[in-house]
C-alpha cells in the first residue's frame, strides 16, 4: 500500500474544523451506533444484504460490537463536539492471517479529504501486537467507483470476485475483494492509542461520484 508522507493538512484556516480520526471507545457505543445506522440510510446500497439485520440489533448488541477485541472500529470525529462522521470496522479473519476492513462511510460534506489515510493508519497501529496478520484485504460491490479509486491509490491488488451477492438494496451484484501484504516492518514498533487530527476547510472538498 502506498501510504503519504504526511496526514495533517495543517490550514490554520478559522472555518475549519478539526477532525480527528481514532477508535470508538466503549462508552461511545451509541454514537457508534448512530453513525453506522445514518451510513445504512444514506448508502445502503454499498452494503451487504446482511447488514439489515443491524437495523433491529439491541443496544446490547451495539456495545459489544464496540467492545469485541477481534474488531476494531474506527471514526473521524469533529473534535470539538465528538460528532462522527464517518466510520470503519476491522475484523480479524478465522484464519487470523488476514485484517478485513469494511463498511467504510465518510459523511459526504467531509469526503475528498484522505480521511481514509488516517483511517488505515489507525488500523495499522492497532495491528502491530498481532504479528500473524498477513494481509489487509478489502472489498466492494461491482461498480462503486469510489472504492475502486481508493483501491487503486493505495496500492490494493485485486485478489477474486464472490459472485451474485445480495446487497442491502436486494439488488444482485458480484463482489470484488483486493488485498494488500502487510510488511514484517510493520510490526517491529508497537504504539498504542494513536490518534491522527486532519483540519479540513469546508468549501475544499471533491465532489463525490
Ligand atoms: C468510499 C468513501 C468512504 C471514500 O471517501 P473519501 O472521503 O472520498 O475518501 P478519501 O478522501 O480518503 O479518498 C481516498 C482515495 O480514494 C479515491 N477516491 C475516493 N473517492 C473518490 C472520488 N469520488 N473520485 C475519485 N477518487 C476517489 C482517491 O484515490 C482518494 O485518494 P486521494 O486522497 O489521493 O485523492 C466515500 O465515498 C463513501 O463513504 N462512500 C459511500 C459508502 C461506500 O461506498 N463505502 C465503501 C463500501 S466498500
Amino acid at each position: 500500500m502506498r501510504m503519504k508522507n504526511s496526514i495533517q493538512k495543517p490550514f490554520g484556516d478559522a472555518a475549519s474544523v478539526e477532525i480527528e480520526v481514532r477508535q470508538f471507545r466503549a462508552d461511545e457505543w451509541a454514537e457508534f451506533k448512530r453513525v453506522r445506522l445514518l451510513a445504512l440510510a444514506q448508502d445502503g446500497s454499498k452494503f451487504k444484504f446482511e447488514a439489515r439485520e443491524e437495523l433491529t440489533h439491541s443496544d446490547a448488541q451495539w456495545i459489544s460490537r464496540v467492545s469485541d477485541p477481534d474488531h476494531c472500529m474506527v471514526g473521524a470525529f469533529i473534535k470539538a463536539t465528538g460528532a462522527a462522521v464517518g466510520l470503519t470496522i476491522a475484523s480479524i479473519s478465522p484464519s487470523r492471517e488476514e485484517l478485513e476492513i469494511g463498511s467504510l462511510w465518510i459523511d459526504p460534506a467531509h469526503r475528498g479529504k484522505s480521511l481514509t489515510m488516517s483511517i488505515y493508519a489507525t488500523f495499522f497501529e492497532w495491528s502491530k501486537d498481532k504479528p500473524d496478520l498477513k494481509y489487509v484485504e478489502i472489498s466492494h460491490r461491482a461498480g462503486n467507483k469510489s472504492t475502486e479509486a481508493l483501491a487503486a491509490t493505495y496500492g490494493f491488488t485485486r485478489h477474486r470476485v464472490e459472485k451474485n451477492v445480495i446487497w442491502f438494496d436486494g439488488a444482485v451484484a458480484d463482489k470484488i475483494f483486493y488485498r494488500w501484504e502487510i510488511p514484517r516492518s510493520l510490526f517491529s514498533a508497537a504504539k498504542p492509542d494513536v490518534k491522527h487530527s486532519v483540519n479540513i476547510k469546508p468549501d475544499d472538498r471533491r465532489t463525490g461520484l
